[in-house]
């Protein structure tokens, strides 16, 4: 690992990715690429854009000239796929641009590595970041997916993972490009992107606007603190086995409801306001095809890698909900861009 492409690094993951990568391993050169759609921003690169080994990209995985080019400019020997358009409601509302990224984009990668680490005669590593969700929704006294559990994606942003997985997967077996996949749960931490669960109700409960719940709220994710899951991925980097998969979990299932009202008590110890921001808590119609529950196994990761995570919900869910308090100018930006997205009429206004 020396020249390292990070695509998407300037989103959520990405971005913590980026700075976890460059702390770690002195000796990595990074090349981040990103299109810098709606869920990029560089101020998430804050602290990262002036490093020497940080290299910084503005352009669209899509390409088929830009691509190549940058493999071959900066000599690049490992692909740490991340980029993909990744919000499912948005995906309900309009799946193109997830078929178009995280599809055709990851095809673009994939044969454009091929083509240069043939012309190289050497042996790169493509790690493809993925999804718990394309193995479907489990009920709530079903057994977690393990990594030979059946693909059923069910919503189109879950289908064009579950595409893109398959595709990397291909290229193992046909060109034998060295790939490895992590497929994780629910990610969060400081620098996601305000339209998520989490960063969307602290940054309603601050301007004392409604935090809806999509139904009855008893929709259970498995939570993963964004460190642990970077330090998962270094892991799998570091001493993954080619061509092999490996599930990423915080080990935290919990449902929406749950998970909403420990943020407000947080906030409420934090930031207290007149009345408790439980209070804003409104149930509106449920998204389309919603998926019950994700649940992994991380058995393999545990007694291959030796990899588990360090913060449980409570701890990681401290940490997040102060870094956005005391990132108000980030959340304002984030804000400022949701709203001129007219994200709120397009997702919450015909819910009710
Ligand atoms: P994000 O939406 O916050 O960031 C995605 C980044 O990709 C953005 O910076 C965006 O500008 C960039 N991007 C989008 N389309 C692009 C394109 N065509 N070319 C170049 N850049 C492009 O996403 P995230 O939450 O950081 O997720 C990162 C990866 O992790 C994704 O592959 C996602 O499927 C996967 N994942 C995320 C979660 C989660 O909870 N956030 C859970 C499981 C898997
Ligand atoms: P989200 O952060 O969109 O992640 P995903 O759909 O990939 O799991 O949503 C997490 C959960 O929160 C999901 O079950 C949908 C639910 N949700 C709400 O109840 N209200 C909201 O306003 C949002 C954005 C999500």
């Amino acid at each position: 690992m020396k020249n390292v492409l990070v695509t998407g690094g300037a989103g959520f993951i990405g971005s913590n990715f980026v700075r976890f990568l460059l702390e770690k391993n002195q000796h990595v050169r990074i090349i981040n690429l990103d299109a810098l759609t709606y869920a990029g921003s560089l101020l998430n690169l804050a602290g990262v854009l002036d490093s020497a080994r940080h290299i910084f990209v503005e352009a669209n995985i899509c390409d088929k000239d830009v691509i190549p080019n940058v493999l071959k400019k900066y000599d690049v020997d490992t692909i740490a796929h991340f980029a993909a358009e990744t919000h499912v409601d948005r995906s309900i509302l309009e799946p193109d641009p997830f078929f178009q990224t995280n599809v055709l984009g990851t095809l673009n990668l994939l044969e454009s590595a091929k083509e240069f680490w043939a012309q190289k005669k050497m042996q790169g590593r493509f790690h493809h970041i993925s999804t718990d969700e394309v193995y479907g929704s489990l009920a709530e006294n079903e057994l977690a997916f393990t990594e030979s559990s059946t693909y059923f994606p069910r919503s189109p942003y879950s289908a064009s993972k579950a595409a893109s997985d398959h595709l990397v997967r291909a290229y193992f077996h046909t060109y034998n490009i060295h790939v490895t996949l992590t497929n994780c749960s629910n990610n969060y931490g400081a620098y996601q992107f305000v339209e998520k669960l989490i960063p969307f109700t602290i940054l309603n409960a601050l301007q004392g606007n409604s935090l809806p719940i999509y139904g009855d709220g008893k929709q259970i994710r498995d939570w993963l603190y964004v460190q642990d899951h970077c330090e998962a991925i270094y892991n799998v980097l570091e001493r993954g086995s080619v061509g092999e998969t490996y599930n990423i979990a915080g080990n935290n299932q919990i449902c929406n409801l749950d998970l909403v009202q420990m943020i407000c008590a947080m906030l409420d110890e934090f930031q207290p306001a007149q009345s408790s921001y439980a209070s804003l808590i409104t149930h509106v119609s449920d998204r389309f095809g919603h998926d019950r529950r994700y649940a992994l196994d991380t058995t393999k990761i545990y007694n291959q890698l030796g990899w588990s995570p360090k913060y449980n919900i409570e701890a990681g869910l401290r940490e997040t909900v102060q870094w956005y308090l005391q990132n108000p100018d980030w959340m304002q930006a984030a804000f400022s861009k949701m709203q001129s997205e007219n994200w709120l009429e397009k997702n919450y206004q015909h819910r009710g």
